[in-house]
């Protein structure tokens, strides 16, 4: 089948078709797969319209990390995202799906159904902000939903974020799609397809809201065509005084070779996770200067625990001061060390390390990451997760292996 190409930031078509052709086709869900496939027969390009195959796993995925049980959909289309959450959510979730178009819901319906999902999904055929209106006059519905998926017209988004708030549970999370819209937010505006500079405005200011929105914390996702991930929160973090200096202090030292720490939009998206999973102990294989490390240690609870392995232990100490003087030292223990033997020496120290972690950090060296996957199967928890750099899953395999 032909990929539409024309949305999404990815501007390398080999790439999309690399990740897509690698990981995203042959771990998709055959209904999710057929209600694609009538999508791009019924609507052709509009059909671009769903979220791709990535986004749509990833969507998954967080719902799965965060045993979410009651979502919200706003932009429905035939379904695409909608059946990636309904097959995340255990069998007694629930799904209230907004859109105005009762028909492109009703192309996918019969795979929702073939997947035996519909009993999780409670469509509304509505404008969304007259639904959500009517919910929050429903004690039912405020503050219930673990998530919200928005995907529909980019004008509405800050109307709908403020409702989206009094809907969401503090520590939920809400997911703006679309918000680099094509790539546009970094185009001058006569680059820009006038079709979709109105959009474009609409998605530049609730960007620039939604970062100063103190009620949140952000992170901008570089996938699909961009998404913004919103965790509720009563305090204020961003970047953290301290990473920021550790950062500068790395970049002072070690020049160039700076980049190898993650970046900051990165750092964020990290710490969103540990949140979201409610981590307490995690694993970081390749620390440098420690801005993983520190973004992590600043989200995991006061009895949090990271064990942070790293061949070299100057680069770590640059940092050091300032996981001091953000008093997150107490949650590191650093070993000096190759990750390999040190992951095998955990491997045999059976009851207290293996599957004990929720969570692997892997951002060290790339020719090793098939032997560290084969570790880390058995020290991270069934459901909980590891991110080789670039890539991301959760472990579904159990500490010995079967
Ligand atoms: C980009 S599509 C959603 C794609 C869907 N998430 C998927 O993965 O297939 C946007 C949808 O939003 C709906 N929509 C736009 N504005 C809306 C509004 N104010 N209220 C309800 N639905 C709206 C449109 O009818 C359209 O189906």
């Amino acid at each position: 089948m032909a990929l539409f190409t024309g949305k999404g930031i990815l501007q390398s078509e080999a790439l999309k078709k690399y990740i897509f052709e690698t990981t995203s086709y042959p771990r998709e869900h055959r209904e999710l797969k057929n209600l694609r496939e009538a999508t791009v027969n019924k609507y052709g390009n509009k059909s671009e319209m769903s979220v791709p195959v990535d986004e749509g796993q990833f969507l998954s995925m967080l719902v799965k990390i965060m045993n979410a049980k009651r979502t919200l959909e706003i932009g429905v289309f035939t379904g695409y995202s909608l059946l990636s959450t309904a097959l995340a959510l255990p069998d007694d979730g629930q799904i209230t799906a907004i859109d105005l178009d009762q028909e492109a819901y009703e192309v996918g319906l019969p795979f929702i159904r073939q997947a035996g999902m519909e009993h999780k999904i409670n469509f509304i055929k509505s404008n969304a902000i007259s639904a959500l209106s009517e919910m929050l006059n429903n004690d039912k519905d405020r503050s219930e939903f673990d998530m919200a998926f928005v995907d529909a017209d980019k004008c509405s988004y800050k109307q709908f974020h403020e409702q989206l708030l009094k809907l969401v549970k503090v520590g939920g999370i809400i997911a703006y799609d679309n918000t680099l819209w094509y790539g546009s937010v970094a185009q001058k505006e006569e680059a820009v397809p006038e079709h979709r500079r109105e959009a474009k405005k609409a998605i530049m200011e609730i960007n620039e809201y939604l970062a100063c929105d103190p009620r949140i914390d952000i992170s901008q996702v570089s996938i699909g065509d961009g998404v913004t991930y919103i965790f509720e929160t009563t305090s204020y973090p961003r970047e953290h005084r301290e990473l920021k200096n550790l950062r500068e202090a790395t970049v002072n030292k070690y020049g160039n070779k700076s980049e190898m720490s993650v970046p900051v939009d990165e750092g964020q998206f990290l710490s969103m996770l540990v949140k979201i999973m409610n981590a307490k102990r995690t694993l970081e294989i390749g620390v440098f200067t420690g801005y993983s490390l520190l973004s992590t240690a600043l989200a995991l609870p006061d009895d949090g625990q990271i064990t942070a392995i790293d061949l070299d232990q100057e680069a770590y100490e640059v940092g050091l001061p300032f996981i001091r003087q953000a008093g997150m030292e107490h949650k590191i223990n650093f070993i000096k060390s190759n990750a390999i033997s040190a992951l095998s020496e955990m491997l045999n120290n059976q009851d207290k390390d293996r599957a004990e972690f929720d969570m692997a950090f892997i951002d060290a060296d790339k020719c090793s990451y098939k032997q560290y996957h084969e570790q880390l199967l058995k020290l991270v928890k069934v459901g909980g997760v590891c991110i080789e750099k670039q890539s991301m899953f959760i472990a579904d395999v159990a500490a010995d292996g079967v």
